[in-house]
C-alpha cells in the first residue's frame, strides 16, 4: 500500500492487519515512561493542513514522533500558500525538501489524491531518480477521512470485542461528513450493520449506493444499536443556513440524556470531535461511561502509527513492537 487516500481502497484483511497493527503499538507502549521507537528514525513525515484541525493534526505528529520520524508542520497560513503558491507547487516542493509522507488536510474533495498523483509522476529531483511521498488523506473536503474512520473502528472494536453483525449508527449531518463517508465504508468492510440516521435534506445524493440502511427516526433506531456515532452539523460548509433549524435539529436528532437512556448501557457512543455540546449531543453525555470521546483521541496516536508503519517501514524492517525501546 503507497498512500491511504480512502477506505474503499482497504480490503477486510487490510483493514483488519491496521488495527490489530495499532493494538500491538497500543500494547508495547503501555505503561512506558519514555513512548519512543526506533521504526521510522531517518524518515520525514510532513502534514500539510489547509483547514483547522486539532485531534487530527497532534496525534499524526505524536505518532511520528513516537516512531522517531521527523515530523514538520506546514500550515497554510504560516506557508507561502499565503503568498498565492498553488496547491501542486507546494506539494511538489515539499516533495523535493525530502518528504516520504505527505498527510493532507483540505477543503476540495479530491485533493489528497491529486497530490498523490502530482508527487508520484515519475520524475526526477534534479537529476537523482526519486519516488514520490506517501500520501494519507487527512480529510478532503465532503470526502474521507480514513483514519478517523479507522480508529472509530478500533474503538468500537476494543469496546465490543468485533465489529461483525453489530448494528452501528451514525447520526446527524451525513450530507457534509467526511466521517460519515468512510466509516461507513469501513465498518461494512468489516461487517457491521451501518444505518444512518439524518433528516433528508442532509443526507447526500447518490447516498443509495452506500453500504447502509437509511432512517430518519432516532428514537425508533435507539434500542437495539450496539454503537451510535453523532456528527457535528457542519454549519461552516452550509452558507449560512439549513433545514431544519438548529433549535428543530437538536430536538430531533440530538442525544439528549433522555435519548441516551434508550440506550443499551453496553452500547457505545462515539463522536469523532470536535463536539457542540448542546447542540448534536447533550451537555454531560459525552461524560457518561458508554460515550469514547476521549479514548477516540487516544486511540487516534495507535492506529496512526500503524498507518505510518504500514506505509513508510520497507518490506524487510522489523514490526517496530519487537524492537528495543530507546531514550
Ligand atoms: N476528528 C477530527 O478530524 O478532528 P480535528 O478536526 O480536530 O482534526
Amino acid at each position: 500500500m503507497k498512500h491511504l487516500l480512502s477506505t474503499a481502497d482497504l480490503s477486510r484483511d487490510d483493514a483488519i492487519d491496521i488495527l490489530d497493527e495499532a493494538q500491538r503499538f497500543e500494547q508495547a507502549l503501555a505503561g512506558r515512561e519514555v513512548r519512543k521507537l526506533p521504526t521510522l528514525r531517518g524518515r520525514t513525515v510532513m502534514t500539510m493542513f489547509y483547514e483547522n484541525s486539532t485531534r487530527t493534526r497532534v496525534s499524526f505528529e505524536v505518532a511520528g514522533k513516537w516512531m522517531s520520524a521527523d515530523v514538520i508542520n506546514v500550515s497554510a497560513s504560516s506557508s507561502s500558500v499565503n503568498k498565492g503558491e498553488s496547491l501542486r507547487d507546494t506539494a511538489k516542493t515539499l516533495r523535493a525538501l525530502g518528504a516520504d509522507a505527505l498527510i493532507v488536510r483540505h477543503p476540495a474533495s479530491g485533493s489528497a489524491a491529486q497530490i498523490a498523483r502530482w508527487t508520484n509522476d515519475g520524475s526526477d529531483i534534479l537529476g537523482v531518480p526519486s519516488t514520490g511521498p506517501s500520501v494519507i488523506n487527512a480529510g478532503d473536503g465532503m470526502h474521507e477521512h480514513p483514519t478517523q474512520a479507522l480508529l472509530d473502528a478500533y474503538t468500537i472494536r476494543q469496546r465490543l470485542g468485533g465489529l461483525d453483525g453489530r448494528r452501528i449508527l451514525i447520526v446527524g449531518d451525513i450530507l457534509h461528513s467526511r466521517v460519515a463517508r468512510s466509516n461507513a465504508l469501513l465498518l461494512s468492510t468489516l461487517g457491521a450493520e451501518v444505518v444512518l440516521v439524518a433528516p433528508p435534506t442532509l443526507l447526500p445524493t447518490g447516498v443509495q449506493t452506500w453500504p447502509v440502511r437509511v432512517a430518519t427516526d432516532l428514537d425508533a433506531e435507539l434500542p437495539a444499536a450496539d454503537a451510535v456515532m453523532m456528527l457535528r452539523v457542519q454549519a461552516e460548509r452550509m452558507n449560512g443556513g439549513f433545514f431544519p433549524s438548529s433549535r428543530e435539529y437538536s430536538v430531533r436528532y440530538g442525544l439528549s440524556d433522555n435519548r441516551r437512556s434508550m440506550l443499551r448501557d453496553d452500547a457505545v457512543l462515539l463522536h469523532p470531535g470536535p463536539m457542540l455540546r448542546g447542540m448534536e449531543i447533550g451537555f454531560d453525555v459525552a461524560d457518561t461511561p458508554q460515550a469514547t470521546v476521549l479514548e477516540q483521541v487516544r486511540n487516534g496516536v495507535h492506529v496512526r502509527m500503524a498507518v505510518l508503519f504500514r506505509l513508510l517501514a520497507s518490506a524487510d524492517e522489523q514490526p517496530s513492537h519487537h524492537t528495543t525501546i530507546t531514550t
